[in-house]
């Protein structure tokens, strides 16, 4: 009897214990997440240089210099608006223009078949819904003039479909985006669909498998926001937040969702003050003056935040 519960103990920490092949690269990038001490450069409770909080921004770089384009939204009178700022040292930011009134959780990518544009896409109000827009150059977004606009009608909830994110690498004409829906009015859960020509909304669809990989950890209340980066040491993975208690700030974790196993590991983030909860994740994989570079940032919500830290944190690390 006791050596066939030995059997079954080790074949059990055996199977527990198989290598994925993404395993190596995932921890690598947990580690790397979590260690905000030890990152490159930082900045807590980010603003713009008028003042304007960056609340869940997304940092890409410029195709045609050296800059960084930040989109992001501001609460003013209760009222979002997604905003645009360059920077040149990911910490210090110029504002430039609103994008969109009554707008928030800004993405943004360069689209490979028009390397010079760029698509936006953000949360807009009233009747909480997706919202995309094209821009064919630099100066076209400076002035916030879209060539190609659409607002996605929703299709899986009847209340909120919000929070994008881009998958892969998007055409104008074919954009695979990630999004939450608001799930019977409880809870928000995962769900993907494309655009195609900037008019047709489909294979639009619920994630029930990408769910599970963080109820798998208990998680009770919201499975929203999300980025993914397609090539980290050969390997997708996607940074997700997970919210344990239904309505409680303070419960925020993130995620890295591994698309090669279909499991995810939890971030055991380290800020300066410990600060306890995470938001909104992004990541981007890039260059800065030849060197290639990981930029993440986190929204620090201030229920159990270190002082001086709620609010947007930016952060980078040379690779
Ligand atoms: C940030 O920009 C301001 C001007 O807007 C400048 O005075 C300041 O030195 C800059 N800080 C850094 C760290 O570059
Ligand atoms: C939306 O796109 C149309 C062209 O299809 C353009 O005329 C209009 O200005 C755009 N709207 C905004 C707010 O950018």
């Amino acid at each position: 009897m006791q050596t066939l519960i030995f059997l079954l103990i080790a074949g059990i920490s055996s199977l527990t214990h198989a290598q994925a092949p993404s395993d190596e690269a995932r921890h690598k990038l947990v580690g790397l997440i979590a260690d905000v001490r030890g990152a490159d450069g930082r900045r807590y409770g980010s603003r713009d240089h008028l003042g304007n909080t960056m609340d869940c921004v997304k940092i890409i770089k410029r195709t045609d210099s050296e800059q960084f384009i930040g989109v992001y939204h501001t609460y003013i009178n209760e009222v979002p608006r997604v905003n645009l700022a360059i920077s040149d040292d990911l910490i210090n930011w110029t504002w430039l223009r609103e994008l969109a009134y009554f707008g928030s959780q800004p993405t943004i990518a360069v689209p490979s078949d028009q390397p010079q544009g760029y698509i936006v896409v953000w949360e807009q109000e009233p009747k909480n819904h997706l919202r995309f827009a094209f821009y064919p150059t630099w100066s076209d977004l400076e002035a916030g003039i879209s060539r190609k606009n659409y607002s996605v009608p929703r299709t899986i909830s009847p209340f909120a479909e919000g929070t994008p994110s881009i998958y892969g690498q998007p055409t104008v004409n074919n954009i695979d985006l990630g999004f939450h829906y608001y799930d019977k009015r409880i809870v928000d859960k995962q769900a993907r669909g494309t655009l195609k020509n900037f008019g047709l909304w489909t294979q639009f669809r619920k994630q029930p498998n990408f769910d599970n990989a963080l109820l798998h950890y208990g998680v009770q209340g919201n499975i929203g926001d999300r980025d993914t980066i397609t090539n980290f040491d050969n390997y997708e993975f996607t940074a997700i937040e997970g919210q344990y208690g239904r309505k409680d700030f303070g419960t925020w974790r993130t995620f890295i969702f591994d698309p090669q196993t279909g499991n995810a590991d939890q971030v055991p983030v380290i800020t300066d003050g410990g600060s306890q909860a995470f938001a909104n994740p992004t990541m981007t994989l890039t260059t800065w003056k030849g060197q290639q570079i990981l930029i993440v940032t986190l929204f620090v919500p201030s229920e159990l935040s270190a002082p001086g830290e709620a609010g947007e944190l930016i952060y980078y690390r040379k690779l």
